[in-house]
């Protein structure tokens, strides 16, 4: 089993106060464009965008391996027109061909290993219509976000309808090369306290641009934060937008260093 912050149903139950819809979720919105599209929500989590999609038209599936994340986001306004699957990344197995599939909230940095990396990319590329895009976006390294990830930077207090007061606060606890393990910490009004461990792998651009040319994907643009802006050094965010092989993107975002 993954992370249980996401397994636990009382810890899914706190995902959405800490991360709301935002810009990045205006960027997936827009991509996704105005005309009805076939859309696959890979990591899909509790669904806020899934269903934003399914609301704006979209023919939309939403797939996650945790099911305590899958009953938050049926339950959800439009979510009775998604249609929701139990499962990871790598071992999807559906007919569909789809045009757009997303995978959002820095779902990518979970594939610790090069194996799950191209096992997730592979298997993404193998749902995608011929003239599909995948678009993911993952922390930039550069930037070493996780020295922000202090109890004295991340300690918050969310009140929460049907749950009560939370107090959590973040903690890194090792380092390994491109991998950085914390722990969330999560303390309920009525006493209970969860420590859920974690291990993202923060990938540099040149070794994503390798993965996606291994899993067969075509011309990528690269973007450095939600405004579009390009990938720079230092840009905050890796985010990408992957054709198949014959599609051509139009050659904006190329990979500069
Ligand atoms: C940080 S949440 C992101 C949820 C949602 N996409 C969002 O933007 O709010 C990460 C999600 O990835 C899911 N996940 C974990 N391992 C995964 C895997 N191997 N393949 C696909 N999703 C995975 C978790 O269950 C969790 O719901």
């Amino acid at each position: 089993m993954s992370d249980i912050s996401y397994h636990d149903p009382r810890l899914a139950a706190v995902y959405d106060a800490l991360n709301p819809l935002g810009d990045d979720s205006a960027f997936y919105l827009e991509m996704a464009g105005a005309e009805p599209r076939t859309i696959l929500d890979m990591g899909c989590g509790t669904g806020l965008l899934t269903t934003a999609l399914a609301a704006r038209g979209h023919l939309v599936t939403g797939a996650d391996p945790a099911a305590a994340m899958l009953d938050i986001a049926r339950q959800r306004p439009h979510g009775d027109r998604v249609k929701w699957i139990e499962s990871d990344a790598a071992r999807l197995d559906l007919e569909a061909r789809f045009d757009l599939i997303v995978m959002t909230g820095h779902v990518f940095q979970v594939f610790l290993s090069d194996e799950a990396i191209s096992a997730a990319l592979g298997n993404l590329r193998r749902h995608l219509a011929p003239d599909g895009r995948l678009i993911f976006e993952t922390r930039n390294p550069a930037r070493r976000q996780w020295l922000q990830w202090t109890p004295e930077a991340t300690r918050r207090r969310l009140d929460i309808a049907g749950v009560g007061s939370v107090d959590v606060h973040y903690e890194v606890t090792a380092m390994d090369g491109q991998m950085v393990s914390y722990a969330s910490h999560f303390r309920f009004g009525n006493g209970d306290a969860v420590i859920a461990p974690s291990t993202l792998r923060f990938v540099e651009p040149a070794q994503l641009a390798t993965a996606l040319a291994g899993a067969g994907f075509g011309e990528v643009a690269w973007y450095g934060d939600w405004d579009r802006s390009p990938l720079l050094a230092m840009s905050a965010e890796i985010i990408v937008v992957a054709s198949q092989p014959s599609f051509a993107l139009g050659g904006r975002g190329d990979l500069r260093y």
